[in-house]
């Protein structure tokens, strides 16, 4: 296989068509991909039709735990969407293709506004377990990049803007439906790093002093192609942990995800009210 199946054509078009194949009729508008331990948010969606990740080629099968490997059609407030359960990630090894794959899917299945969310932990001194932050802008600093290889006009342009990666729109609705909940929502820039370790303490100072306020694992890549290919993206982190050195605890990836279920009715509601926003559209 060559080093970038994810910039080829007949792989691009082969998933997408199995994609059809799978929800015959689906005309989703929104997408959305979540995040180790984000699964609790999906209360306010109503399941229309399921499909194991594996089913289409080139997704294969998710390998982290809390990250279960099925793609959703569901409706919520109204709104159709297609929800990919269990992301892949840069680290798993198996390349772009599975990572970026879902931004080209939804794409390709009508879906105009895409929400990724992750879990990350917090550099910014305010950032605390359980926060939710909007994503503003990021640093990708993962040693590669998606778009790397022969040009794919099918991802966009050869040199892609990034000076909006984050569509200004889409944060607004966003930040008008978190307005009126409880917990106020903050907003900071996400560094990507590759993994699969979490940050030594100094990495986490440099990356405070190159004005990180979060760090994780993904996300960055998906925004990037999503954005060139012409989708509007927002990214929403989930705080599971401050970033190492900054608290006096160990980072252990299933403490993250009780830290998630604990914000899973959180996560859920705003969720929902984000989605009766888009249903005004
Ligand atoms: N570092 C990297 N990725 C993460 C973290 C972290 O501290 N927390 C959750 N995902």
């Amino acid at each position: 296989m060559t080093p970038f199946p994810h910039l080829q054509t007949a792989v691009l078009t082969d998933a997408a068509a199995e994609m059809r194949r799978r929800f015959p009729g689906a005309q989703p508008r929104a997408g959305l991909i979540l995040g180790s331990g984000w699964s609790t948010a999906l209360r306010p969606f109503t399941e229309r039709k399921t499909c194991p990740a594996s089913a289409i080629p080139g997704l294969g099968n998710a390998t982290v735990a809390g990250h279960p490997g099925q793609i959703i059609l569901a409706d919520c407030q109204g709104v159709q969407t297609l929800i990919f359960q269990g992301r892949r990630h840069w680290y798993e090894g198996e390349g772009w293709l599975p990572v970026v794959l879902p931004l080209f899917l939804m794409k390709s299945m009508g879906v105009r506004q895409v929400l990724l969310t992750n879990a990350a932990g917090g550099i910014r001194a305010d950032l605390e377990p359980g926060d939710t932050v909007l994503i503003r802008d990021h640093l990708n600093l993962m040693g590669d990049h998606p778009l790397r290889g022969p040009h794919q006009p099918l991802w966009g342009a050869r040199f892609p803007d990034l000076s909006q990666v984050y569509d200004p729109a889409w944060q607004r609705q966003i930040r008008e439906a978190a307005a009126p909940m409880g917990a106020p929502l903050k907003e900071g820039i996400y560094a990507a790093l590759s993994g699969p370790t979490y940050e030594t303490p100094a990495e986490i100072r440099m990356l405070a002093a190159l004005g990180a306020d979060l760090v994780g694992m993904s996300t960055v890549p998906e925004a990037i192609v999503a954005a060139s290919c012409g989708l509007k993206v927002a990214a929403l982190s989930c705080v599971t942990n401050k970033g190492a050195g900054l608290a006096d605890q160990l980072l252990a990836h299933d403490e993250m995800l009780t830290q998630l279920q604990s914000a899973g009715e959180r996560l859920a509601s705003l969720l929902e009210a984000v989605w009766r926003r888009l249903s005004h559209e």
